[in-house]
This record gives structure tokens, C-alpha cells and sequence, in this order.
């Protein structure tokens, strides 16, 4: 049974790959013999991150420019693992947007729903929802040729709840200057559940398998005042650590769920639960 959740040898792209989540996913790879393929704006930072992997889990990792709204970049990406790998097995939509909230001069809260931008809102959807659109396109065109592949979708605990905007708030600050999560980050991480569920029936005769993680908040240094409000919120008392998703990932990820298509698995410490 336990040889389900080897990777021995699977090449497994990660789209924002040098992110703070990226390299984990990509030494859960590793980790189980599979070769990471860290996909990101930032070439430099995942080829240093894929080095360093390559180095202490003596895999193929690699770190290739990507940017995952130009359909130019992923078939270039693609083209250039099929020449280096022989084929891509699986494939891990984690690029996303996390809109800041920013300070501006104009006396606007631009992160308020009313003041939201098109722009800022574009600029969303197409990193996280279109993104994953054209990497699954792109790259599970060439799984279906093999019939056999993986998607992970990399969702949220806010692709199922709406955010608390109370953890958000600042203290005396006037009611129409509060900041709040975006309005993007919610739909984005609802419509990737969407895209996962029309992707699994689609693909269901394929061999492609198509199924969404759903983590909850890290800790990664975030304020204290921020980190107790939103663990409030959280049964389990507490944000995860960066390494508490790389099991479900390779679980996800190798034969170990050689039945599970179209599902959610989240993982948030009971929050989706209050
Ligand atoms: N960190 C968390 O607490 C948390 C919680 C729940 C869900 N998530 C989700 O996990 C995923 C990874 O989160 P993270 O914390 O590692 O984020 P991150 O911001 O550290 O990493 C995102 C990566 O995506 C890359 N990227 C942005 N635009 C891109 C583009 N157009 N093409 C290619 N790459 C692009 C960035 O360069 C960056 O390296 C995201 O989908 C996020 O929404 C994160």
C-alpha cells in the first residue's frame, strides 16, 4: 500500500513554483522520488529553490520562466520539459494573486468592494482562475494524448466561506476606510472548485484525475494581533505550518487516490466548520 504514494520518476509541474507554498509542494515531490518542475514569474528564485532540491534529494528538479496568462509562456514551458522529461505527469495550479492591501493617497480603501478596481479584479481572475484554465488546457491536452495524468487545484479556506472581514480590521479607523480580503481572492478560490469538478467529469474517461486542496491561513510571520484574531476562527486554535500540506499534496498527487477525482479535500483546522 505504501508504494501508492511513491513519484518515482514523475515529472510534476508546479506553477508558481518559488512562492512560499510552491517549494513546499516541490519537496513533497521530491521527497517521494518525483522530479518538481518550479514554473514561476521568477525564474531566478526557482531555479535556486530547484537547485538546492535537486541537491539534497538527488531529483531532476528545475526551475522554468513562466508566466501562467500567456498561453505563449505555458506551451513554451511545456515544450521545454517534453524536450528535457520525456512527459509531464502531473500538474499543480498554485499561482495566484494575494491582493495586499495598500496604502494610497487618494483617501480610498481600494481593497472595499465599492472601490475595488477593474484592473486590481482582472489582474485576479487572470493569474488565479484563467491561469489554471491554460495551464489545464495546455498541459492536459498532452496528458489526454497519454491518457493518464494528475491536476491539483490549489484552492483556499475562502474557496468555501466567505472571508471574516472582522480579523482584517484596524483599530480606529473609520467604518468606509476598513480594510477587507478582496473580492477577487474569494471568487477566484470558489471558481477553482468549479473548475476542478467540470475538469473531473470531463476528463473522467482520460485517466486525468482532477482534484482541489483547500489550506487553511500559514503562519509566516504574520502580526500577532492578526494571527489571534484569525485563530479565533480556527478550532483547532491555531495557523498551519508550511510543511502541514505536503502529505495531502503527495497524497493527491500519486496513486494513493487512484479513485478520487472532482473532490475538495480541505484541510484548516476545523475552521470551514464555524
Ligand atoms: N499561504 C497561505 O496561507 C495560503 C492559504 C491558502 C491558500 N493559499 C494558496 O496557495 C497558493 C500559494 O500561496 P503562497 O502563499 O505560496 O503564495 P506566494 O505569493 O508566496 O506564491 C505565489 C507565486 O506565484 C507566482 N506568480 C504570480 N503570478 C504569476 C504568473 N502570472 N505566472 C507564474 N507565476 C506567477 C509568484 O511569483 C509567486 O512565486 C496560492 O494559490 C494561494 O492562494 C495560500
Amino acid at each position: 500500500m505504501m508504494d501508492k504514494f511513491k513519484l518515482d520518476n514523475k515529472n510534476i509541474i508546479i506553477t508558481g513554483g518559488a512562492g512560499f507554498l510552491g517549494r513546499m509542494h516541490a519537496e513533497a515531490i521530491a521527497q517521494a522520488g518525483g522530479h518538481p518542475i518550479l514554473g514561476d514569474l521568477y525564474v531566478e528564485e526557482a531555479q535556486e529553490i530547484a537547485a538546492q532540491i535537486s541537491t539534497t534529494f538527488h531529483v531532476r528538479a528545475c526551475g522554468i520562466q513562466l508566466d501562467v496568462t500567456k498561453k505563449e509562456s505555458i506551451s513554451e514551458m511545456l515544450q521545454t520539459v517534453l524536450n528535457e522529461y520525456g512527459q509531464v505527469d502531473a500538474l499543480i495550479n498554485n499561482a495566484a494573486n494575494d491582493p495586499k492591501v495598500k496604502e494610497t493617497s487618494d483617501g480610498l480603501e481600494h481593497s472595499r468592494f465599492e472601490n475595488f478596481s477593474l484592473e486590481q479584479w482582472n489582474n485576479d481572475i487572470e493569474v488565479g482562475l484563467t491561469g489554471s484554465f491554460l495551464c489545464s488546457q495546455i498541459i492536459g491536452r498532452e496528458m489526454e494524448k497519454k491518457g493518464k495524468g494528475v491536476i491539483l487545484n490549489i484552492s483556499s479556506d475562502l474557496g468555501l466561506n466567505a472571508p471574516d472581514q472582522r480579523i482584517y480590521r484596524k483599530e480606529g479607523c473609520p467604518e468606509h476606510l476598513q480594510p477587507v480580503k478582496p473580492v477577487s481572492y474569494s471568487v477566484v478560490k470558489h471558481a477553482l472548485i468549479g473548475l476542478t469538478k467540470y475538469l473531473a467529469t470531463y476528463w473522467a474517461d482520460k485517466g486525468i484525475r482532477v482534484n482541489t486542496l483547500c489550506p487553511g491561513g500559514v503562519y509566516n510571520n504574520q502580526p500577532d494581533a492578526f494571527v489571534t484574531k484569525l485563530t479565533h476562527l480556527i478550532p483547532m486554535g491555531r495557523m498551519a505550518n508550511k510543511d502541514e500540506y505536503m502529505a495531502a499534496v503527495l497524497f493527491l498527487l500519486s496513486d494513493a487516490s487512484s479513485y478520487m477525482t472532482g473532490s475538495t479535500l480541505v484541510i484548516d483546522g476545523g475552521r470551514h466548520c464555524w
